[in-house]
């Protein structure tokens, strides 16, 4: 591994990542290869932007010339694709584009990958693609039941990187990483949208009664994750990848409340989301049998999470400003006013 394309390198976890491998190995250079979507931020790898290990190019998974080019250019040996269109609630707005870049994108840059000889290619996937679990764990031969179009778009890529292993040989990796937590979030998703709002005193719209539970992992030990199935995962292997950390989510709201001193009364109950998965947990004993740890407890992560929102304004003001402003009306806009 000595030449690494980072597909997707350029939003939340992507660019943790990028930080995390730089910091740690001084032997790989890392080409971020991202369309630079909504979500795609270059503030988000300013604080690697010195350093001569990495480049940036600008490029859409789903486009085979640009990725066949990104590829021999930088004669890369490694893919990890971090791209995806990823949030379910735009899933639900409009799956199309989820379906190009989730599914057909992943094609892309996989042939691609085949095409140039790349060594090991990990897929980034999530535990959404097993669908919602009332009761016990999800295990990586259990079946995939997606609700969301995000999460069936998932799939879908997931299932053709099974397909390039099984088909062609291919030395692939697939990781499926519960709800991420931490700085350079978009604030679209539940943790950065809500301690905006509360920075702003503006309130939370809660999805229904709130109860329902996801299994929170602290960005940085998502990364780590990352980094160890890279090295040590089997061909083909999966792996889930949870922070084995179930809340509701309405203890999580209050956890964060507590920290920023904010009152419980900005919470508002709003209609809820459809078809929205109750509870997601993963059983992680492939990943723990490879030797992974978490670094951080929850505590500790969300409040290094809130202190990194108070004192980054700057990052997150101007993307509340911008796009987000009509998606934000379009999302929320009627669930406040009713
Ligand atoms: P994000 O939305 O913050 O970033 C996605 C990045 O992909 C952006 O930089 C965007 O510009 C880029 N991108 C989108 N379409 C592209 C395309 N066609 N070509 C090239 N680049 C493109 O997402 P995130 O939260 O960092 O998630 C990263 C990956 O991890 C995704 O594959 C997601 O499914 C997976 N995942 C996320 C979570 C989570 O809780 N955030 C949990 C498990 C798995
Ligand atoms: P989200 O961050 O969108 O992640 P995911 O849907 O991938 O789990 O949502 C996390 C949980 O928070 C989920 O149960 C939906 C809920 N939620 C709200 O209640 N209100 C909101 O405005 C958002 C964005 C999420």
């Amino acid at each position: 591994m000595k030449n690494l394309l980072v597909t997707g390198g350029a939003g939340f976890i992507g660019s943790n990542f990028v930080r995390y491998m730089l910091d740690r190995y001084d032997d790989i250079n890392i080409v971020v290869y991202d369309k630079l979507t909504y979500a795609g931020n270059l503030d988000n790898l300013e604080p690697v932007a010195p350093n001569p290990r990495y480049k940036f190019v600008k490029g859409d998974i789903a486009h085979r010339e640009s990725v066949a080019n990104a590829l021999s250019a930088n004669e890369i040996d490694t893919v990890v694709n971090f791209a995806a269109d990823t949030h379910v609630d735009r899933s639900i707005l409009d799956p199309g584009v989820f379906i190009q870049t989730d599914v057909v994108g992943v094609y892309t840059l996989l042939d691609e990958s085949k095409n140039h000889g790349v060594d090991r290619f990990l897929q980034v996937s999530t535990d959404e693609v097993y669908g919602s679990i009332d009761e016990g764990f999800f295990r990586e031969g259990d079946p995939l039941e997606p609700n969301s179009p995000y999460a069936a778009a998932k799939a879908g890529g997931e299932l053709m990187v099974r397909a390039y292993h099984v088909t062609y040989g291919m030395n692939t990796v697939v990781t499926r990483g519960s709800n991420t937590f931490g700085p350079y979030q978009y604030p679209e998703k539940l943790l950065p949208l809500f301690i905006t709002n509360a920075i702003d005193d503006e309130p939370l719209p809660l999805y229904g009664d709130g109860m329902q539970v996801r299994d929170w992992l602290y960005v940085l030990d998502h990364c780590s994750g990352i980094d160890l199935v890279l090295r040590r995962g089997e061909p083909g292997g999966v792996y889930n990848l949870g922070g084995e950390n179930e809340r509701h989510n309405i203890d999580v709201i209050k956890a964060m409340l507590s920290i920023l001193g904010k009152p419980e009364t900005l919470l508002r109950p709003v209609e809820d989301r459809l078809g929205h998965d109750r509870r997601y947990a993963l059983a992680n004993d492939r990943l723990y049998a490879l030797g992974w740890e978490h670094s951080h407890s929850f505590e500790k992560a969300l409040e290094i999470t809130v202190d990194w929102y108070v004192k980054n304004e700057w990052w997150w003001r101007k993307i509340k400003s911008g796009e987000f402003r009509a998606y934000y009306e379009q999302q929320y806009g009627h669930r406040l006013k009713e």
